[in-house]
This record gives C-alpha cells, sequence and structure tokens, in this order.
C-alpha cells in the first residue's frame, strides 16, 4: 500500500459501525445524545465543567478554589492553588477498598509472569522514594529514568512523582548522545536506569550507554546513578556515584509520606522531536495531566473496574506514561506491562498474551497491527480472544485496510476500535470515538471528547469548513496541556502559539472533516516525520549526519512505507568525491546508518541513503524539499524545475542504495 493508495482509500471510504445495543447499553458514555449532552454542559460552562470533573476524580489534599488562570496565556494554569499528589492518588487511596487487586501482571520477555498487587505496589514506591531521598533528592529535582519496561520502571517515575521530583523517561533505544542531551538540558541530578534489558530473547546492555554520556561535557549536575539488576550483565559502578537499585531499595522504611504539591507541579518533562533544533522538553503538571489521563480513559477506554488493561506502549513515550504509569493506576484498574516485543518467540505473542491475561481492553500502533498482519494474518484465529470487548489505536493515521483487519480478525466484528489522536504535548486523548456512543468510520479518529474545541483553520487562523482541510487546532486551554518547553519558553510559545493562530494551540498536523464533522487526520505540517509512530525530526537526523566527518551536506525527507508509515531517507553530499565502485557506497552507506543509530538510536537510521555531489538548490541556496521527496517516492518529476541552479543533480540522486 503506497501513500497515495492509503489516502485514496481514506477519501473514499465511507463505512460506518455504530456501536452495538450490548456495549451502547452498559457503556459509560451510552449513545450520541449522551455524548452531546456532555458537549453541550462543557460548552455552557467551560471552566465550571472541569472542575466538577477534578473534583470528583482527584483527591485533593488541599482543595482548589482557582479553576483556570489564563492570565499569562499562554502560560496557562489550572487548579493552581489545589494541593495533591499524584502517587497519592495513583496507590494509597485504593488501600482502603482494594488493597489485594492485581495492579500490574508483569509478562518478561521470556515469558515470565509476575503479578504485583496495589498494596505491594504502593509499598515499593514508598520504600524506592525513600532511597531517593536518602540520595538527597528532592521535589524539584529531576530525575532520568532510562530503563526496560518492568514494574521498577513504573516504580520509579511513582517514586518521582511522590516526592515530588520531576522525571524525564528516556526511551531504551536511545543512544548514549540523545541522552546526553536530555541530561544536560534537564540538567538532572540522577539517573535511575538498568544493566541492561531483554527484547527477542537477546540481553542488551543498558548502563554503558549510561556511562559513555556521563563522560561528556555539562553532565556534573548528576550524583547519582541507580542500576535495577535485570539481565545479570557484570558492569562497572562508580563507588562515588552509582548504586545498585537493591542495596539502595533494601534498607529503606515501606513508609513515605507524599509530598504534597501545587496541581501546576511539574510531574515529569518528555522530550520529543520538533521541526528545528534539539528536541523539546514537553513539560506537563500533575493536576491538570493527572485529570485528562483519567477522563480519558473513562470515557474512550470506557474503563470498568473488571477490565484487564493492555497498553502495549513502552513507558519512554507519552503513551506509556498517561496510559501506563499513572491513568490505569489513578483509575485503581489491573493492566498488563509487557517487556518484550510483539514478534519474540513468534507473531501470535500478543494474542497468546490477550488470552493468557483475559485482557479486555488492548490499545497498540497501527505499525505493530500492519507488521502482525505481514506475519501472520491468520495468528489471531488460533488464540481465544474472547476476553477483548474494546480496541485502540495510537501514534499515526490508521489506513481502512489495517483498520478493517484488527476490527475483523482481532476484534472478531464485536468490539469497538477507538482512533485516538492526541500528542506528547496534549498528556492525554483529544479527539477519538467515545465507544458506546460514537459510530466509528475506518482512518477516522471521530470527535473532539467533551471539553476539547478542536477545529481547522487555515494559514490566517480561520476556521474553515470545506473537504481539503487546514491546521488542526485546540482553541481552548484544556487540562492536561503542555505547560511550557522546558528552559525555553519563548519557544513554546513559537512552536504552539503563533500569532497567526489567534491564540489556539497549534497542534502541528494537518486534518479535513467530512459532512458528519468527522476529523480525518493527514498528516504533519512541519518537518516531522512520523517512523513507526515515533516522532523524528528530519533536522535532527541531518544534523547527526553532517557531523560525520565524510559528510559535507545531507538533507532528510520520509517516504510511504507499508508498515512503518514512513520510511526515513538521506540525501547526502560527501566531502571527498563519491566512491567509484557499487559495493564502496554500499559500506559507505551502511557505516552512515549505523553512525546515526549511535548519534541518535536505531530508530532513527535512515531506509535508505542517496548519495550526490550537490542537493537540488534554488538559486538563493535553498534545499528543494519537495524535490527530494518526489525522488523518494520514486515519482517522475512534474513540478516546476525552472528555479532548480543544478538540474543535473536530479539524475544522480535517483539512484538507490540500501
Ligand atoms: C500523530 C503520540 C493520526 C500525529 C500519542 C501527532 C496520529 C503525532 C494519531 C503525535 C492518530 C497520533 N491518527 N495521527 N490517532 N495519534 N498521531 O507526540 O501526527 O508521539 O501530531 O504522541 O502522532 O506523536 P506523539
Amino acid at each position: 500500500m503506497s501513500e497515495s493508495n492509503s489516502i485514496e482509500s481514506v477519501l473514499h471510504e465511507t463505512r460506518v459501525f455504530p456501536p452495538s445495543a450490548e456495549f451502547a447499553t452498559r457503556a459509560n458514555v451510552s449513545g450520541m445524545e449522551s455524548y452531546k449532552a456532555m458537549v453541550a454542559a462543557s460548552e455552557a460552562d467551560y471552566s465550571g465543567y472541569w472542575a466538577d470533573l477534578a473534583r470528583k476524580n482527584i483527591d485533593w489534599k488541599q482543595p482548589f478554589t482557582k479553576v483556570l488562570d489564563e492570565s499569562n496565556a499562554p502560560f496557562y494554569k489550572w487548579f493552581e492553588d489545589g494541593l495533591l499528589n499524584v502517587s497519592y492518588n495513583c496507590l494509597d487511596r485504593h488501600l482502603a477498598t482494594q488493597s489485594e487487586k492485581t495492579a500490574i501482571i508483569f509478562e518478561g520477555d521470556d515469558g515470565k509472569v509476575t503479578r504485583v498487587s496495589y498494596r505491594e505496589l504502593h509499598g515499593r514506591v514508598c520504600q524506592f522514594a525513600n532511597g531517593l531521598k536518602s540520595r538527597g533528592i528532592k521535589k524539584g529535582d529531576r530525575v532520568i529514568i532510562y530503563m526496560p519496561m518492568s514494574v521498577e520502571a513504573v516504580v520509579a517515575m511513582q517514586a518521582c512523582a511522590r516526592i515530588g521530583a520531576i522525571h524525564s523517561v528516556v526511551f531504551g533505544g536511545f543512544s548514549s548522545k540523545s541522552l546526553h542531551e536530555r541530561i544536560t538540558d534537564a540538567q538532572a541530578v540522577a539517573i535511575i536506569t538498568a544493566d541492561g534489558q531483554f527484547r527477542g530473547g537477546r540481553a542488551m546492555p543498558l548502563k554503558p550507554a549510561v556511562d559513555e554520556a556521563l563522560t561528556m561535557d555539562g553532565c556534573e549536575s548528576v550524583h547519582s546513578v541507580i542500576v535495577y539488576r535485570r539481565i545479570g550483565a557484570s558492569i562497572e559502578l562508580d563507588d562515588d556515584r552509582d548504586i545498585w537499585w537493591h542495596d539502595l531499595f533494601n534498607s529503606q522504611s515501606s513508609v513515605c509520606e507524599p509530598e504534597w504539591v501545587s496541581a501546576e507541579h511539574p510531574l515529569f518533562i518528555l522530550y520529543t522531536s520538533g521541526s528545528t533544533g534539539t528536541p523539546k522538553g514537553v513539560q506537563h503538571s500533575s493536576g491538570g495531566y493527572l485529570l485528562g489521563a483519567m477522563t480519558s480513559i473513562q470515557w474512550v477506554f470506557d474503563y470498568k473496574p473488571t477490565d484487564v488493561f493492555w497498553c502495549t506502549a513502552d513507558v519512554g513515550w507519552i503513551t506509556g506514561h498517561s496510559y501506563v504509569a499513572y491513568g490505569p493506576l489513578a483509575l485503581g484498574a489491573t493492566q498488563v506491562v509487557f517487556e518484550g516485543v510483539p514478534t519474540y518467540p513468534d507473531a501470535g505473542r500478543f494474542w497468546k498474551m490477550i488470552q493468557d491475561h483475559k485482557v479486555t481492553t488492548f490499545y497498540t500502533a497501527p505499525t505493530a497491527i500492519r507488521s502482525l498482519i505481514k506475519l501472520g494474518g491468520d495468528l489471531p484465529k488460533q488464540y481465544d480472544l474472547s476476553s477483548l470487548r474494546l480496541l485502540g489505536s495510537v501514534g499515526e493515521p490508521i489506513n481502512p485496510e489495517a483498520w478493517m483487519w484488527y476490527y475483523n480478525v482481532v476484534g472478531q466484528g464485536r468490539c469497538p476500535i477507538v482512533d485516538t489522536w492526541w500528542q506528547t504535548e496534549t498528556g492525554s486523548h483529544m479527539i477519538s470515538p467515545l465507544p458506546g456512543a460514537t459510530p466509528i468510520k475506518p482512518g477516522s479518529c471521530t470527535l473532539p471528547l467533551p471539553g476539547i474545541q478542536a477545529a481547522i483553520v487555515n494559514e490566517a487562523g480561520d476556521e474553515v469548513h470545506d473537504q481539503h482541510g487546514g491546521f488542526l487546532v485546540i482553541k481552548k486551554p484544556f487540562p492536561s496541556q503542555i505547560r511550557t518547553i522546558w528552559g525555553d519558553p519563548e519557544r513554546y510559545k513559537k512552536s504552539y502559539f503563533p500569532e497567526e493562530m489567534k491564540g489556539a494551540y497549534l497542534a502541528g498536523d494537518s486534518a479535513h472533516r467530512d459532512a458528519d464533522g468527522y476529523f480525518w487526520i493527514m498528516g504533519r505540517i512541519d518537518d516531522v516525520l512520523n517512523v513507526s509512530g515515533h516522532r523524528l525530526g528530519t533536522m535532527e537526523i541531518e544534523s547527526a549526519l553532517v557531523a560525520n566527518p565524510l559528510v559535507a551536506e545531507a538533507a532528510v525527507v520520509g517516504k510511504p512505507h507499508d508498515i512503518k508509515g514512513e520510511a526515513v531517507v538521506a540525501f547526502v553530499v560527501l566531502k571527498g568525491a563519491r566512491p567509484a565502485d557499487a559495493a564502496a557506497v554500499k559500506k559507505l552507506a551502511e557505516e552512515l546508518r549505523n553512525w546515526v543509530g549511535k548519534e541518535i538510536g536505531p530508530i532513527a537510521k535512515p531506509d535508505e541513503i542517496r548519495f550526490g555531489e550537490n542537493l537540488p538548490k534554488t538559486r538563493s541556496g535553498k534545499i528543494m524539499r519537495r524535490l527530494l521527496r518526489a525522488i523518494a517516492k520514486g515519482e517522475e518529476i512534474t513540478q516546476d524545475t525552472s528555479t532548480l541552479e543544478n538540474p543535473a543533480i536530479l539524475e544522480q540522486l535517483k539512484e538507490v542504495v540500501r
């Protein structure tokens, strides 16, 4: 399936699947009339609507009296004088009623299953929080978490929240350089990591990347590295700086009074790619963030106390924050946490786990769905998936073909699919079906959640209602939104609230609405690629490439990919001459791919590298990216090339080196 085919099929998509009467009757939001009533209530009294939800969902140590403070827009504040603790809301408040309920069913890469009750999880979080305190870590300090998917990763995040430390989780697949960039930007005082991680039957070290990052400049702020033993690798510990998790943990008490913080106290920073420069540290609040995570699980995932919830995202991404580490725990849910990969030991792993743990609610990314179709479209039929009642999709547009397979083969035509549109910056779902209300259409994320005022506007910021679409914006501030970019408030304003948008939040996606008002996401409007649901800045990959001594210049574009959604194509100009023979070119391309893997992380490795003596440029020296995109797709160049300084270069760049 190429992009043009998939866009075609989306544009011609007319199938509609209303919720079954059976699902609708039992749903938290039942029928479109209920949804419309919620929307109307939120519009009639916007801040009152959110305030009621915040009182109902969150246990406040001290109730808030102010709801929304817009006096310093776009630096919005919600529930600011309210005091709470997020970890208290996720753990302590369940102890009286359901302390023995399973909070986490952890399945290791090797299939070993461990169950942790709310009582145990609470104890472990308190114990680890005391350990952090014993290292002098306190409210407001930044702590990097660089860990595999594990109960301990969740414990580490919750323990930071408990003492008011601000965590920044770095995905375990990022390189030491990416890690270093985040440590220095956040000026972290501590790093919580593991000796390594298991993935697909292989043990892979993690701690060496931390050591390497800490040898680079600017990490003087880091005084502690806490190492969880997962793979049993022999690693070096620095006596002054490093300590084993178990050594820190075992001597601590399991009583730890939570640190009561303002609702606006930063809960975490999470770095994500933007269109320019280095990754942005997206800063989230405590109160508003928690509220968004909770309400979306109640509405979109139709949460019931009997559910077994499974979100497959890594805690290194926002999805793993809101729908693994915080949201499900705040609701007292039982959830699955999985260390491994969907294809090990075979492509039936997800389906087997759904069967074994009787998962009711399954949330994953289109890229996983597409790769599992390819590896075994019939495999789900070999497992008992009758426990499932709801399916979710996140991270990128889902093409109708993959949607139909998910619906018919995994969901057996019984489970609604919630295609949830949101971002690192929004903290929780923004546009999504409510499964007991919204009739769903394959490929559309449908309608905004109650209290979210999404719209499509043109370049002047005026709302458009035609089929061509425009920029996706959110008109009013909402509780779970980004508060600022860590250390760079100006960039926050410029990126998300450019003047033309007249105060609305600019999401960075283009979208259109159909006659029913349904939203269809078309893609990014900036230089951000979405590769397997991961955000990558083309600029970041370009800077990684030009940091290589052999490279003079580089331009990176995306190209449609059957499984990953988008693939990375790099156009490279070498400092010296292009190697003459094909084998040498191939070797060099491989070298550069590995270089990018080391600079950023394996997820950013270009799928294709093409060498040219130059890049197509205008006479003023601007790289013509639209031409590069066409070349990458293998399209005939029918575009106007009259402004091109060096047309001969196009022929060279058509040559692919894999
Ligand atoms: C894209 C992930 C279409 C979009 C939660 C957005 C989607 C970016 C969807 C955010 C969806 C996310 N349909 N596109 N359901 N969900 N996207 O910050 O381009 O990693 O801007 O957050 O992913 O990616 P992020």
